[in-house]
């Protein structure tokens, strides 16, 4: 790799531990995809910061960059955590969780990354259309490339985080724009009429594309929640980095091979998502988390109605949209739910609360909640969602 003579200064340990690993850690990984150079970066955002997920081992690390005196050359963002603070008393969070996930936060502080605790750090500032990022949440990466026009690599934890250290990132995958090329023409023809049928439709096409760039024709009036779930449930079967959404789709699709899905395997896939017709003690929606189109779509359909007293009724946002829908959010709690923000049902411990079943409009979490939550999971569209969490 050409690296420039400030690159080779830190690679040599001119600048310190953290910042010669940190560079390490990049010309390694374009090393391993051929990349020939660093780019600069217009910002990172890491995941790993839940305490659920993580577990002890990154604190030691995380620690020792902080010793050693790292700081963000970015802007840069990190992933949910595992609880919110102000719900607390919902949450299962011991005196030990609530010290460690607070270090593991400060210690990202004091580095210089923003704290936001959320997957969808572009509703709190989007990245310019064409700039360069290091991304390391894999349903922000398609969103990112897809529907905002930025140029991301699915990053891990630790690469976005040294990325975000060194302002820079290693130039392979889908900053080239050649590997941002359609290579598939998959036609829909059964047009998904939510945003859980989209959802679903991600987790089919996640698990048979593989690393193909698809142009997804029959998706006419695909809002950005419905491209945001698809995107998230691609990423979640799959190795999916970007997606070419189109009603119809004319020259880009000449000479692709082309992949069709009917209503059958639609459907399949849909009803695949889905453990259990049981009864949920959890309703979840807002994974990834809520927009604030969302959660005011969320507040008119639960308006004058009450949750039942058996079921926790979660809608999962960040912070910063949560202080934005205030009144919306009043609406929610008034009917019994809860706004919960820094944290979502997957990455806190909700099986801890009791739950054995939970319901969502999510496909990404109905995907991951038997494995990783340990309860069953019953997939369906926002509206029935909110009809079974009601009275
Ligand atoms: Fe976000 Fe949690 Fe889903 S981190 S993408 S709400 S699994």
């Amino acid at each position: 790799m050409h690296l420039t003579r400030e690159d080779e200064k830190t690679y040599d340990g001119e600048l310190g531990w953290a910042y010669q690993t940190s560079m390490r850690i990049l010309v390694k990984l374009g090393e391993i995809f051929g990349a020939t150079r660093l780019i600069p970066i217009e910002s990172a955002h890491a995941s790993g910061v839940s305490y659920k997920t993580i577990g002890d081992a990154p604190i030691d690390f995380l620690e020792a960059l902080v010793q050693a005196g790292a700081k963000a050359k970015v802007a840069s963002t990190v992933n949910p955590g595992g609880f919110d603070y102000e719900n607390i008393e919902a949450m299962a969070v011991t005196r030990e969780i609530r010290e460690k996930q607070d270090k593991i936060i400060e210690l990202y502080r004091k580095m210089g990354v923003n704290p936001v605790l959320t997957c969808t750090p572009y509703y709190i500032e989007a990245p310019k259309r064409g700039a360069h990022l290091a991304w390391a949440e894999s349903s922000a990466v398609v969103y990112a490339n897809s529907v905002l026009g930025a140029w991301t690599n699915r990053e891990g934890g630790p690469s976005a985080l040294a990325a975000a250290l060194i302002g820079k990132t290693p130039n392979y995958g889908v900053h080239q724009p050649e590997n941002r090329r359609p290579s598939i023409h998959v036609k829909v023809e059964t047009v998904p009429e939510n945003e859980a049928e989209f959802g679903a439709l991600g987790i089919y096409l996640g698990k048979v594309l593989g690393d193909k760039v698809p142009v997804l024709e029959g998706l006419p009036r695909a809002e950005e929640t419905h491209l945001k779930q698809l995107g998230a449930a691609m990423a979640t079967s799959g190795m999916a980095s970007i997606f070419y959404p189109c009603g119809s789709c004319p020259r880009r699709t000449e000479g692709l091979e082309t992949l069709t899905v009917d209503r059958g395997t639609a459907k399949g896939a849909f009803e695949g998502l889905s453990t259990t017709s049981e009864e949920p003690d959890m309703v979840f929606l807002g994974c990834p988390h809520c927009s604030f189109n969302e959660v005011k779509r969320i507040a008119e359909i639960i308006r004058g109605r009450k949750v039942k007293p058996d079921v926790r009724f979660w809608v999962c946002t960040s912070r910063y949209v949560r202080e934005k829908a205030e009144a919306d959010v009043k609406t929610i709690v008034a009917a019994g739910g809860r706004v919960v923000s820094d944290t979502c049902a997957v990455v806190t411990w909700v099986k801890e609360l009791g739950v054995e079943t939970l319901m969502t409009n999510s496909a990404k979490t109905a995907y991951y909640a038997p494995t990783m939550n340990k309860v069953k999971a019953r997939f369906a569209p926002l509206n029935q969602c909110i009809n079974t969490a009601c009275r």
